[in-house]
């Protein structure tokens, strides 16, 4: 793991966006899959991503863009639906195109339909060669995606229910907390984990918990995100009050130094 700690949100946000442009340069030509996070988190990111393409050095035109998660049971474009958002936060924003935007399916209502829609978006990921980079914010409970706490560290995309911290932290999306889904369909830890670079963003002392506890506490499935610990090429960008519970900071700083001369 690398974990890049930066003063405040904003340096964060360029750091990050550095770190997915190295992380999407795939040899080839072949198109690079962007994985996408929604919230709060990673939208200074993507602010930087489109700053990027304004000054030349990134163009997104021909990258799919593949969701971590959608709501189960909104109706076909509901603006909190995370179709819309990702439409408007995302390919509005850094020029991903629609129709190359990949979101689970989450319009069914019965178990079987929704089990159907899991699968085909596994395939879908499949078909595109896998995900490159994966963006990723964590819960204050510790989750990745809609991977609450208890959630298979192998799991694939499946539907999940919310917890009740979820769903009253996302209730600022909605009129209220009654009309905040009770469900999701969520890519595992497992298909996180099968992208080839995982970015985390955590910005902000309200995820300074969960951050110690996914980055030096054990891996479990009663904190999620500590899975990230596992992967090859996992790189975490903190600002200073999201890092402030962290342990071995002097250590973290010394290696994002580099060698000595370089
Ligand atoms: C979003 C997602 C969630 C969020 C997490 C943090 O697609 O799957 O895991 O990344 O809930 O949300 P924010 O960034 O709004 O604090």
């Amino acid at each position: 793991m690398e974990i890049l700690v930066s003063p405040g949100p904003d340096d964060t946000a360029s750091r990050a966006a550095e770190v997915v442009l190295a992380g999407l340069r795939r040899p080839g030509g072949h198109a690079s899959v962007l994985g996408l996070a929604t919230g709060s988190s990673p939208l200074g990111l993507y602010r930087e991503l489109g700053r990027a393409v304004a000054e030349g050095r990134a163009d997104f035109s021909t990258t799919y863009g593949v969701a971590l998660d959608e709501y189960v049971g909104l109706p076909p474009g509901h603006p909190e639906g995370y179709r819309q958002v990702l439409l408007r936060e995302v390919c509005g924003v850094i020029g991903l195109a629609p129709e190359r935007l990949e979101v689970p399916d989450g319009s069914a209502t019965d178990a079987d339909a929704l089990e159907a829609a899991a699968a085909a978006y596994e395939a879908r990921i499949a078909e595109l060669g896998g995900v490159d980079v994966q963006v990723l914010g964590i819960g204050a409970n510790g989750h990745l995606g809609f991977n609450e706490p208890g959630s298979a560290l192998a799991s694939r995309t499946r539907v999940k229910r919310l917890s009740a911290r979820t769903r009253r932290d996302n209730a600022r999306f909605f009129t209220g907390l009654d009309d905040v889904p009770t469900h999701c369909l969520t890519q595992g830890l497992g298909t996180i984990l099968a992208a080839r670079r995982l970015v985390l963003v955590a910005t902000g002392d309200a995820k300074a918990e969960a951050v110690a506890a996914a980055l030096e506490g054990p891996l479990t499935a009663s904190v999620p995100a500590s899975v990230l610990q596992w992967h090859p090429d996992t790189v975490v960008c903190l600002d200073e009050a999201a890092a402030a519970g962290l342990r071995n900071r002097q250590y973290y700083d010394d290696s994002a130094a580099g060698l000595p001369g370089t």
